[in-house]
């Protein structure tokens, strides 16, 4: 794909200062400070990470060399022994942390619990001795498939305590999705739940993971947590529940001294073809990144509490929901179930239910609240609140001032924080103490992280004109291959733009040195000559009061090369009319210009989406090109939503 002028001619004036309150107690005070620590930061790369290595983590033993970079493959730390679960855990036993909540958790039935860094020590080390017991060494990997509860928390810290390589897969995830994973990574040991409440129904884990056993050749055992209380069976000598191992072990286990570059988890993720990616990340490198990120995106102080509504499936789960606040010693709120359950009150109750004060969320969820209306959040305390943050897509700047204004009172700086499974750890970010945000962009590169707009032979784009997004120098939280496909880790990131990472997300920097996230490059579109975002698109439908949600696809024309197909949702009380169909183009026309006509908008009562809510566009594009749809649909949320897209089109 070429990329010579993606416009991008949405334009955002609106520019918020950090709140002189915030500013004052936080960690980064002012723009100044941030620009002279990022300069440093890129100016001695390894100076700088070694500085904070040394000072943010607790090491067994020193390292002898900052940086091996082999490109495309770097080594941070060699020679230093370190352990997360210490780093998380026993560290913080001190008289001030020990009696601290860790975790406190929320069930979706309304059962709760509070584990204080010396409970989830305890149980951590417990887990640990079971994990050994069961015959798991340093190196193997096991899967873990659980509901978000605190054990499975547990379950990842004692795999890094005992050195074991975790696979967390998502609970959303088939058993056909298990049994790839089981054996891409051959995994040696299962993880799982009888159940997880969502919805109020309980989700089957464990019969998934019967089915995916039929398939999956390297897994010996499987270790069951009881939560639901639902029928399962259990099989003689493969099956062993929890409680019965965990009340047979002691509850004392040093944690293993590992190599910095010790295979820390797999996590697989979804690439341009149907066959998912286990990116690899590794110990200290891994911890660094999201233990620093963690204090200085998120302001981290002793007294926050904090939730990220992440689940532990997915990458943010991992660094913001356990490893980075913990790392930090800071409190971490964990939800099992969904945000619409019993009602649209849910996530605002719990903030005022554990007095949230740092609040990190998907613009998924946040157009869903928005589309529900203001009324549940009017309904709770949400005076706590200090932080607000956003991850996983563009928000579109309609999103952000709602998320600032209905839920941060106005008063909150809101974090649009972009990365990627791969980065490990979030790359482009507002301080919020130190940055002007500006709503819909992720505005500024973090400590030692040197991004890049370039075109494809390499070449940075002018300022202002969209291009790919590129990283040019190696970061400690960086993936260390694709596990057990380093060619394609080579091909897939190392090759498009020489000695750079490749993102494969485009963007453009503007007059102020803010960074904008137009999406993958795969969803530019180009209409006669013209690139367009396609998420510039939707956040102009979006700015529409009658629109909660839009995703924009293009379709093969004859003429224009490709067309602007619009799939809407439209809040509850407007009707799909064609004044409504007509004025929506106009919108675009009205942001955009002419050129950026709408060939078509289609209502739809919701969008085909990952269970990590991401918008499939990929079959959007086949059912606005008319095709039937190719390829892997395993991640899809509801397939129902599929069907009735195609059936409103006859
Ligand atoms: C892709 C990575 C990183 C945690 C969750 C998703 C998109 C992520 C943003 C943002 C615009 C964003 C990018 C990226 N993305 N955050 N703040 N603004 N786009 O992890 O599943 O690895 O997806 O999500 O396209 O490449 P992931």
């Amino acid at each position: 794909m070429s990329n010579k002028d993606i416009s991008s001619s949405l334009k955002e004036s609106r520019s918020f200062p950090p709140p002189a309150a915030f500013q004052s107690r936080a960690h980064i005070k002012s723009e100044e400070q941030y620009q002279q620590l990022w300069n440093y930061s890129v100016e001695n790369p390894e100076k700088y990470w070694s500085e904070q290595a040394e000072s943010l983590l607790t090491w067994f033993k020193k390292w002898d060399k900052t940086l091996e970079w082999d490109l495309p493959h770097a080594k941070w730390f060699s020679g230093g022994k370190i352990n997360v679960s210490y780093n998380c855990l026993d560290r913080h036993l001190t008289p001030e942390r020990r009696k601290k909540p860790a975790i406190i958790w929320e069930g979706e039935p309304g059962d709760s619990r509070t584990l204080t860094y010396e409970d989830l020590h305890k149980e951590v080390c417990q887990f640990a001795n079971v994990l050994k017991s069961q015959g798991i060494k340093k190196g193997d990997r096991v899967t873990v498939y659980m509901p978000l509860v605190p054990e499975l928390a547990i379950a990842i810290l004692a795999c890094t305590r005992i050195g074991a390589t975790h696979c967390v897969i998502f609970g959303g995830f088939s058993s056909d999705a298990i049994a790839d994973r089981n054996n891409n990574a051959e995994s040696k040991m299962v993880l799982t739940a009888d159940g997880g409440w969502r919805r109020g129904q309980v989700v089957e884990l464990k019969k998934n993971v019967d089915e995916a056993m039929l398939k999956s050749k390297s897994v010996e055992k499987i270790i069951v947590y009881q939560r639901c209380k639902n029928t399962v069976t259990m099989k003689d000598g493969r099956d062993f529940w929890w409680h019965d191992l965990m009340a047979k072990v002691s509850a004392d286990c040093p944690a293993e001294e590992l190599d910095s570059e010790h295979p820390l988890f797999i996590l697989y993720t979804s690439g341009s073809t149907g066959s998912p990616k286990g990116i690899l990340h590794t110990t200290a490198g891994y911890l660094l990144g999201a233990t620093i990120t963690s204090k200085y995106v998120f302001d981290l102080k002793e007294d926050d509490v904090y939730w990220c509504t992440a689940d532990i499936g997915w990458v943010t789960g991992h660094s913001y929901v356990v490893y980075g606040p913990l790392a930090n010693g800071a409190t971490t709120v964990m939800y099992e179930g969904a945000p619409n359950t019993p009602d649209w009150g849910r996530f605002w109750n719990i903030i005022e239910k554990y007095k949230v004060s740092i609040f990190y969320t998907a613009p998924t969820a946040i157009r869903a609240f928005a589309k529900a209306g203001e009324e549940w959040p009017n309904k709770h305390n949400l005076k706590t609140l200090r932080l607000l943050g956003s991850v996983g897509e563009p928000i579109n700047p309609e999103a952000w001032m709602w998320y600032q204004n209905k839920i941060g009172g106005g008063n909150c700086p809101v974090v649009d924080t972009w990365w990627q499974t791969e980065t490990g750890s979030i790359m482009i970010s507002p301080l919020p103490g130190a940055t002007a945000t500006v709503p819909g962009s992720a505005t500024r590169p973090f400590f030692g992280v040197q991004p890049a707009i370039v075109d494809k032979e390499g070449v940075p784009v002018e300022e202002g004109k969209g291009g790919f997004l590129i990283i040019k120098t190696p970061w400690p939280s960086m993936l260390r291959t694709i596990w057990g496909d380093d060619n394609r880790f080579k091909e897939q990131y190392w090759s498009q733009i020489k000695g750079c990472y490749f993102t494969g997300d485009g963007a453009r920097r503007d007059e102020k040195g803010n960074y904008w996230i137009l999406g993958r490059i795969d969803d530019v579109l180009n209409v006669s000559g013209h690139r367009l975002s396609t998420m510039e698109i939707e956040s102009a439908l979006v700015s529409d009061p009658a629109v909660a949600e839009a995703a924009v696809v293009g379709a093969p024309h004859d003429l224009k090369g490709e067309s602007i197909h619009c799939f809407v949702t439209l809040k509850i009380g407007n009707a799909p009319t064609d004044d409504v169909r007509k004025r929506l183009i106009d919108v675009v026309v009205k942001h955009i210009g002419a050129f950026a006509r709408p060939e078509a908008v289609r209502f739809t009562d919701s969008l085909p989406k990952t269970r990590s809510g991401k918008i499939m566009r990929r079959l959007l594009r086949d059912i606005a090109a008319g095709r039937e749809s190719k390829g892997d649909t395993s991640t899809l949320e509801d397939f129902s939503v599929l069907a009735k897209l195609r059936e409103d089109e006859n």
